[in-house]
Parts: C-alpha cells; sequence; structure tokens
C-alpha cells in the first residue's frame, strides 16, 4: 500500500508510529536522505524513504542527527558530480564524530562513477544504482557491521511498481510512469545509468492516482525520462492520460520530459481534448541546428521541431513551451549557435532550462567527438541566450497583466504569510493575498504586475 507522510520528521517526533493505522514496525534508526538532479530522483528518493520507513526507520531533516545518511545523486553534468564530492567531504566529518553512521551514495552519480568514489571517498559505506533500491534494508545492514555494499545491476525488468513511496505533504505528487531511456543522444548519461526503458501498467498507474486523491493530492505529474514514449502493454501514451483524466477529484495532470520524437497525434489529441490535463509541455530542443541535433542523434531536425511547435500551437493556441538548450557541443559553429539562437525567439518559449555542453565519461560524444568549443566561447554563448530567454519570458508574463488566471493553491509565499502562492495551468508561479483561499483551492487571480519568473495578482473568484 501507499502512503503518504511527512517525508521528514524531525527528531523530536521520531519516536511516534507510521502512520495511522499502520503496524509500526520495530524501530531500527534513522535516515537523513539528500537529493541532488531531476524530478525522476525526487521521486527515487520518495521511494527510497517508502522502503526503509516500511522496516522501522525514521526519517529526519539533518544530517547531523541520523545513524544512516544516503546522498541521491546525478550525473547529468560534470557540477553536478563535483558538488557531491565536495558534499561527502564535509559527511565523512560527521562520521569521523560518530564513526558509527552509515553513508550511501546512490543513483545516477554512483551507477557512473563507481570507481572514482570508491577512491576519492573511501569512507563511503554503500554505493547504490537507480535500479537496485530494494537492496537498500540489506546494504544498511551490511554496513552497519562495516561491511561495504555495493549495488549496481541494472535490470531491465525492475519499475518498483509494488513498492510504497513516501511523498512529501503538497498539492502535487510525482509519479514515475517509466524508467530508464532508450533514446542514446550522443551527450548523455542516463541510458548508462538508468538502463533500458520500462513502463509500468496503465491499472497500476490508475490505481495509484486514486489513491493518491484520496490522500490529498490535487495534481500529479507523470514522470519519465522520455515519458511519452510510454508503452505498456498495447497502451500507449495518450491512453494513459485520457483514461488519468478520469480520476474523479484529480484536478490537474501534468508530465515531463517528453521526447520530441514521440510526440504522437494521441498524445496531442489527449492534451486537447482532456480537461484535466494542462495545456502546458517542456519540449527539449537542444539545439536549433539541424547539423548539431545529427551529432547529437536526437532523431528530429530543426524544420521538424518547428512543425510539431506549429501543430500544438494550430490545436491549443494557449500552449505554454519550455525547453532545454545545450550550448557548445561539440563541433558548435558560430552559424550552428546563431541558429539556436534564431529558433528561441522564433518559438518564444515561456522559460528554458539552458545549459553549457559538459563531456561525459561513457557517453558516445565523449568516445567518438572532440569537445573543442572553448570554456570561454560556452560561457558567451550560454549568456546570450540566458539574457534573450530573459527578455521573451518577461514579455510573455507582461502580456498577462489584465488576465484572469486559474491558480493551484500551494502554501504561503516565501516573502510573507498574508500572500499565497501557487502555478496556474501553464505552470507559472504565482502570488495573491490569500483572503480566505484554502491551500489546494484552485482560484481565479487577476495578474497586476509580472516578472519574468513571477506573477502577482488578486484573486477574483473563491476558490473550490
Ligand atoms: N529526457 C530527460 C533528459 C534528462 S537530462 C528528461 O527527463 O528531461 C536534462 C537535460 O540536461 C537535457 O535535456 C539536456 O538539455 C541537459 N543535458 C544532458 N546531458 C548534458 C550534458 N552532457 N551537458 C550539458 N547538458 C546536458
Ligand atoms: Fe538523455 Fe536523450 Fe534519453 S537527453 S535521457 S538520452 S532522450
Amino acid at each position: 500500500m501507499r502512503r503518504k507522510l511527512p517525508l521528514y520528521n524531525s527528531i523530536q517526533t521520531a519516536t511516534t508510529p507510521l502512520g495511522k493505522g499502520m503496524a509500526s514496525p520495530q524501530v531500527m534508526g534513522t535516515v537523513y536522505i539528500e537529493t541532488y538532479g531531476c524530478q525522476m530522483n525526487v521521486s527515487d528518493s520518495e521511494l527510497m524513504a517508502g522502503i526503509l520507513s516500511g522496516i522501522g526507520y525514521y526519517l529526519l531533516d539533518r544530517a547531523e542527527d541520523a545513524d544512516v545518511i544516503l546522498i541521491n545523486t546525478c550525473a547529468i553534468r560534470e557540477n553536478a558530480e563535483e558538488k557531491v564530492f565536495h558534499r561527502l567531504q564535509h559527511l565523512n566529518s560527521i562520521k569521523r564524530r560518530k564513526p558509527d553512521t552509515v553513508l550511501g551514495v546512490c543513483g545516477c552519480m554512483a551507477q557512473h562513477l563507481r570507481q572514482q568514489i570508491i577512491e576519492a571517498a573511501p569512507f563511503v559505506d554503500i554505493i547504490l544504482g537507480p535500479d537496485a533500491y530494494r537492496s537498500l534494508p540489506q546494504a544498511i545492514h551490511a554496513a552497519r557491521s562495516k561491511d561495504p555494499f555495493v549495488g549496481l545491476k541494472l535490470d531491465r525488468s525492475e519499475d518498483y511498481a509494488d513498492l510504497a513511496p513516501i511523498r512529501k505533504d503538497g498539492v502535487r505528487a510525482w509519479l514515475t510512469i517509466q524508467r530508464g531511456c532508450d533514446k542514446m543522444c550522443t551527450f548523455c548519461v542516463v541510458p548508462f545509468t538508468r538502463g533500458r526503458e520500462r513502463s509500468i501498467s496503465v491499472p497500476i498507474l490508475a490505481e495509484e492516482c486514486h489513491r493518491l486523491v484520496d490522500e490529498g493530492f490535487k495534481e500529479i505529474v507523470l514522470l519519465g525520462q522520455t515519458v511519452n514514449s510510454y508503452q505498456a502493454g498495447k497502451h500507449d501514451f495518450g491512453d494513459l492520460l485520457v483514461t488519468l483524466n478520469q480520476v474523479e477529484g484529480l484536478k490537474r495532470i501534468r508530465f515531463t520530459s517528453p521526447h520530441p520524437n514521440d510526440a504522437s497525434e494521441p498524445m496531442i489529441e489527449a492534451m486537447a481534448n482532456c480537461d484535466k490535463v494542462c495545456q502546458q509541455i517542456h519540449l527539449p530542443l537542444q539545439s536549433g541546428s539541424t547539423r548539431v541535433l545529427q551529432a547529437m542523434r536526437r532523431t528530429y531536425t530543426a524544420n521538424e521541431y518547428r512543425d510539431l511547435v506549429a501543430q500544438m500551437r494550430d490545436r491549443m493556441p494557449n500552449l505554454s513551451i519550455s525547453t532545454d538548450i545545450i550550448v557548445g557541443f561539440c563541433g558548435e559553429t558560430e552559424e550552428d549557435f546563431q541558429q539556436t539562437y534564431s529558433m528561441m525567439a522564433e518559438i518564444r518559449y515561456d522559460s528554458a532550462f539552458m545549459f553549457k555542453y559538459s563531456d561525459r565519461e561513457g557517453t558516445l560524444a565523449h568516445k567518438s567527438l572532440t569537445d573543442d568549443v572553448p570554456e570561454k566561447v560556452k560561457i558567451e554563448r550560454l549568456q546570450c541566450i540566458i539574457e534573450q530567454q530573459y527578455q521573451i519570458s518577461h514579455q510573455i508574463n507582461q502580456a498577462l497583466i489584465g488576465k484572469t488566471v486559474e491558480v493551484l493553491v500551494e502554501g504561503e509565499s516565501k516573502r510573507s504569510t498574508d500572500d499565497f502562492f501557487g502555478r496556474t495551468r501553464s505552470f507559472k508561479t504565482t502570488v495573491f493575498p490569500r483572503l480566505s483561499a484554502n491551500v489546494g483551492d484552485t482560484v481565479l487571480v487577476q495578474i497586476n504586475s509580472a516578472t519574468a519568473q513571477t506573477l502577482i495578482g488578486n484573486i477574483v473568484s473563491p476558490g473550490n
């Protein structure tokens, strides 16, 4: 059974039983989980929390207090890994003070850099890849007996569908519908760290979705590396959206990240027709140059991507689109870069995640291409698109002033307890005086000012 419990109990509350009506197993210890990287990692940390809670571990929000410290890592770019190496040195100081503390490195970097972790951080007790979380109890047991544990087998049948994650309280739940990736983009380490693609069946996901609604979640975000290549038996991604759209009590459905090549007609139909599916898509472009896209093995041309956007905007005129861009990929010329720059201006994304290319060992680009764009040029190009995107996001948001948008209330704003914040259907953060609204309500907010990141307004119609 899946459960929603506070993910982080403080040490003071760590003596409370594990949730109402549930047999509480013997208390085995306390665990702290720290997450780096993408939403998939957040979702995997929830899975780990579920596994450990099931065998009697309490979740803490401070590494210093925990018997077991797990770092769930990312390998996508070099700086993500550097951050973790740095953090591990700090965590080792806790281990020096409390030698029985168990320290584990989990996730993509564990899978990618096993040897380097062993060499640079020999004090690490557990190394577990993304398909090995089931062995967490065994790994901790071994580590507590001073026997280091390494679990790195990729298993294309592992989908964890029978396990119960523990999710943070909130209005939005992340639901992993697919694991792994079969695409093999030349720059990307994910197929090597997460293995082959596999999808969880529609009935299991539908049941899970009902349960999430019963637990109080209002919005689900379907997760997968190429989420729209989802295929479970004869059901494709469009079928899944149509099925989940029928879950009563659920207000919104989103998904991330789709691959342009898997943006099929049924997916677009479902997005256009299903009232709960938000008309918002994160559609990674990576580059506006077909030559670079080919070197990246993205399997679409710049024009095919343009056509897809046009087709979707034709069906959904208010579709909100965001993207991922890499600058400075192997062989990217000034002209290639200019094509990316102008394509971003042409498409006018609501927002974008923009990265400098980072050479990753093990990838196809690392083996067969040369990381030949100088760092200085990468930085300049990145700066250039960041500035352009800032202007575009600002203009798009400014154009919403005076308009009324539907906002799902998520909680108190960071700046003032008198204000709430929430997201529009287009995933824009919106801040407004709370009045009598409650978290989980959808309210209509009239926008009266906007920055590139945030809309600010007033409730014009109370919640439901
Ligand atoms: N399909 C996945 C992509 C994961 S990686 C998803 O769920 O979104 C997220 C983004 O990181 C990619 O879209 C790409 O823009 C960027 N990225 C991946 N590998 C990279 C690398 N080696 N250097 C720089 N950016 C990279
Ligand atoms: Fe990576 Fe490309 Fe898959 S970006 S996750 S190999 S679709």
